[in-house]
């Protein structure tokens, strides 16, 4: 069998190119998005970050989940940082979590339950997708918004010395993970709606952002 980050990489690379051009993700990317905006997407991507670090860390001496479950890149605590420095210590009340981010979040969470294969594809779909894009991200939102360096730590890895060799050691704790997966094939399907998610916050961000 192929790898299983080869088989990841091939069946979710059109969602990708999906990903990247739609809703507030290609706003970011095109220096078209306002604070708010950005602000109200970190807001609807934490609760999918708790779920899946939750999961990862409730799971970590399971065989799989023990390589994955790597606690210098878990999120959620520099998106609240950001979120406090960005949207100020009320973002709480002002910033609404959408349908949409809700419903990201509980598919992680159910992820982390039974056999926990599926938190494989959820762990590959952000992690690699931070670790990759998200370095690009960061000096767009930068230069666009004007964002200090603390407002960006999501981006921000200070535990990892090598970011490119570090990306690549995760890519290959994916395949290890794999190996103990029963199914692949469940795997990547859940990495599939795992992009479906993000890319259905990444529209309904870009939609309550121009109601607000
Ligand atoms: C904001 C726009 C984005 C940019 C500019 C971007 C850019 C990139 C780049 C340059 C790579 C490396 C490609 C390679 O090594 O072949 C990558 C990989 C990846 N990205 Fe993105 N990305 C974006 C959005 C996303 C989103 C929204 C997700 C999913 C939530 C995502 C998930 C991934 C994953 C999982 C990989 C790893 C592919 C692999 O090595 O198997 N990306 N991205």
């Amino acid at each position: 069998m192929e790898n299983l980050a080869d088989l990841l990489r091939d069946r979710t690379q059109p969602l990708h190119t999906q990903a990247e051009r739609t809703g507030i993700v290609r706003d970011i990317l095109t220096g078209r998005v306002d604070r708010n905006g950005y602000a109200l997407f970190l807001r609807n991507l934490l609760p999918a970050y708790e779920a899946l670090e939750a999961g990862l860390s409730r799971n970590c001496d399971r065989r799989g989940i023990d390589v994955i479950a790597v606690p210098e890149i878990y999120r959620a605590g520099t998106l609240i940082s950001d979120l406090n420095a960005i949207a100020g210590s009320t973002w709480l009340q002002s910033l609404p979590l959408l349908p949409a981010g809700e419903r990201y979040a509980r598919r992680v969470d159910r992820a982390a339950d039974g056999d926990t294969a599926r938190l494989i594809a959820h762990a590959y779909t952000r992690y690699l997708g931070d670790l990759n894009g998200g370095q690009a991200l960061r000096r767009v939102l930068a230069r666009s918004l004007d964002l200090e360096p603390r407002m960006l730590t999501f981006y921000d890895f200070p535990e990892i010395d090598d970011l490119k060799s570090f990306t690549a050691d995760y890519r290959d704790a994916i395949d290890r993970a794999g190996t103990s997966a029963a199914d692949a094939s469940t795997v990547i399907e859940e990495a599939a709606a795992a992009f479906q998610y993000n890319i259905d916050v990444s529209i309904a961000v870009k939609a309550a952002a121009a109601r607000q």
